[in-house]
């Protein structure tokens, strides 16, 4: 496959192709997208919660979004890969935002970046357009700004707030942004920004009427999920370990990782991995206790006189 540029990007959504985003955020959570045919891999700066065991985005700093994009290019050829500006790095003025976009950009090799915020964006969305960044700015729901929301709520279900995001989305692609994420907003308002606006939307938690689709990986593969594969479409699909795996595994005492936060409307599990690590990870405890691992097979041998020369 090549490499997934803006111009494929316009292509799958002027010929109504959906376009497919998940989040990464190291090596081989970069190599999944690149191997399955994923179209764009987003280093999110969820990475705050996922990978490194925050409570919010707004811990994340410039420096580790940058440490952990490395690794996500050094797994993509084919993907288009965007970071986010994390809290802090963009808000304080436009050029101390250039200046770390740039930064970022240079260190990490990453395609383009995604800034979430309104209408006080779009100077440094303009700049970075105008500079030929790839710029995506998030509308909706803003996960940096949960505090300030009163938590992560759902965004635009007034008319009046609908149109607040319908009027900055249209300002965002006349300040040149080439795509917008809409987070948790209704279907309807997601589809009709869509179908006015000559922009990529990218949705989550907005229907199925933008041009793509994102969801952070470890939703995805259930990394944190102690059941099995959910949803009732889900269920349809094979499951990894036989019931007897399951209890064997379900009786563990593993620390069990902090999920985010209870799992929004939007999110659908597709996978059961987190069973499957620790399914894993207790045989390999109970092998080497019982001392079956490892076996002669794993293990090197020597010549006899070899051994009965060192042995003397
Ligand atoms: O940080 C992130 O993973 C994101 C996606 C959920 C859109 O912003
Ligand atoms: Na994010």
């Amino acid at each position: 496959r090549p490499k997934v540029t803006l111009s494929t990007l316009r292509k799958l959504s002027k010929s109504d192709t959906p376009i497919t985003v998940l989040t990464a955020y190291d090596y081989p959570t970069a190599l999944l997208s690149e191997s399955c045919g994923v179209d764009m891999t987003l280093v999110g700066d969820s990475l705050s919660q996922v990978c490194l065991g925050h409570d919010s985005t707004t811990q994340i700093t410039l420096e580790e979004i940058i440490h952990h994009a490395k690794a996500v290019t050094r797994g993509s050829k084919t993907p288009f890969v965007f970071a986010d500006l994390p809290f802090g790095s963009f808000e304080v003025s436009l050029e101390e935002g250039v200046r770390n976009v740039i930064k970022l950009i240079k260190e990490s090799g990453v395609d383009g970046v995604k800034i979430e915020g309104g209408v006080e964006i779009i100077p440094l969305v303009r700049k970075l357009s105008e500079i030929g960044i790839p710029v995506m700015p998030h509308l909706g729901l803003q996960p940096q700004r949960a505090t300030s929301l009163s938590g992560y709520l759902v965004q635009g279900r007034t008319a009046q707030s609908a149109y607040e995001i319908y009027q900055t989305a249209s300002e965002m692609k006349d300040a040149g942004a080439f795509g917008l994420l809409l987070e948790a907003i209704p279907h309807n308002v997601a589809k009709k920004i869509t179908d006015d606006l000559d922009i990529i939307t990218i949705g989550i938690g907005a229907g199925n009427g933008t041009n793509g689709q994102v969801l952070v990986i470890t939703d995805v593969l259930g990394t944190y999920s102690q059941e099995d594969i959910v949803g009732d479409d889900a269920k349809e699909s094979t499951l990894v370990e036989t019931p007897n795996q399951l209890q064997q595994a379900s009786e563990l005492t593993l620390p069990t990782p902090k999920k985010p936060s209870a799992s929004p409307r939007f999110v659908r599990q597709f996978g059961s991995i987190g069973m499957a690590s620790k399914y894993a990870i207790n045989q390999y405890v109970q092998a080497v206790k019982d001392r079956s691992f490892p076996d002669t097979k794993e293990s090197y041998n020597m010549k006899k006189d070899e051994w009965d020369g060192f042995l003397t």
